[in-house]
């Protein structure tokens, strides 16, 4: 891993600690929550919390790094464009962070709560900090450099056999969208890959935690339509880097091998198996399950 990188992730992991005692101090004082709803849809939900700790991360890197560029859930909802920026012949390093991924967790009192924090390049992230200060979960990745929960090298021990989707504990997310178009897709994508048959199946409620359960061999693979970047990029080292594959599945001609776009609303992954021929036959099956649904690229 470069120098450079290695210094971004010890910024990144200082203040993902400092959000995580905002954010936790916050959870076990939710009374005082203020809620607002995102285009009027009680499923998508933003609170203070969600703002002022975007904020705070951002003054702070901002301050290490004034020429890089910055790309938060809350700024970009704020501003309306819901265009990253993000591309693949970019070279100036990308913080890309999620202040509070799992934000109905988080108000519910569900502790899959998470601080999220990429450095992305060129279009890759390479650096990675997913935070559960509700469960003291710290999940770090940086590109060649390996990835850890709480400083133990992921996967954690024992890593399980998993030959194929029989055996497998599964997860999807319903996303936000309530429209029924977008709902028989997902419903018919989770029927489709239940019945394969997948062992069982869970939810979370939060995209980035999931990916890191599936980096840490909690969970076997995950897939979800309606994903944004800051959801799926600070795991996507995590996960890489502890031998799993992660994948796009919007387009169904479109080949595993590609390499992942984190801006493409999507995502299909596995985690590490003893032998990768098992975890891309397993990525494939559920690849060519689902159906695409059609949501603009970040
Ligand atoms: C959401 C969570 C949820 C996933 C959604 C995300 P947020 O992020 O990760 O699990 O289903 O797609 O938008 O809004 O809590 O940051």
């Amino acid at each position: 891993a470069s120098e450079d990188h290695k210094e971004y992730l010890k910024h990144a992991l200082h203040i993902a600690r400092t959000a995580g005692q905002t954010i936790l101090a916050a959870f076990n004082t939710r009374s005082s929550l203020h809620i607002d709803l995102k285009n009027d849809n009680d499923a998508d939900l933003v609170t203070q919390v969600d703002r002022s700790v975007e904020a705070a991360i951002f003054s702070y890197l901002r301050a290490q790094y004034p020429s890089h560029r910055f790309v938060g859930e809350e700024g970009t909802a704020a501003s309306g464009d819901t265009n990253t920026g993000i591309v693949a012949n970019d070279e100036t390093p990308t913080w890309v962070v999620d202040p509070v991924d799992g934000t109905t967790n988080f108000v519910h009192g569900f502790p899959f709560v998470a601080v999220s924090i990429a450095v992305v390049i060129r279009g890759t992230p390479v650096v990675g900090v997913v935070y559960n200060p509700i469960m003291n979960e710290m999940f770090q990745g940086l590109l060649n450099g390996g990835s850890s929960m709480n400083d133990i090298a992921l996967p954690l021990p024992p890593v399980r056999p998993l030959k194929s989707l029989a055996s497998a504990l599964v997860a999807t997310e319903y996303g936000s969208d309530r429209g029924s178009e977008v709902l028989d897709a997902k419903f018919a994508a989770l029927r489709d890959v239940v019945g394969s048959p997948a062992r069982g199946v869970r939810s979370l409620g939060s995209a980035s935690l999931t990916m890191c359960y599936v980096a840490r061999g909690a969970l076997d693979a995950y897939w979800e339509a309606g994903v944004h970047a800051w959801d799926v990029a600070g795991a996507t080292v995590i996960l890489r880097e502890a031998g799993g594959l992660v994948s796009n599945w919007s387009k169904p001609d479109s080949s595993a091998a590609e390499p992942y776009d984190i801006c493409a609303r999507n995502v299909v992954c596995v985690r590490k198996t003893a032998e990768e021929l098992h975890a891309k036959a397993i990525l494939e099956s559920i690849r060519t399950t689902l159906r695409p649904v059609g949501y603009t690229r970040d």
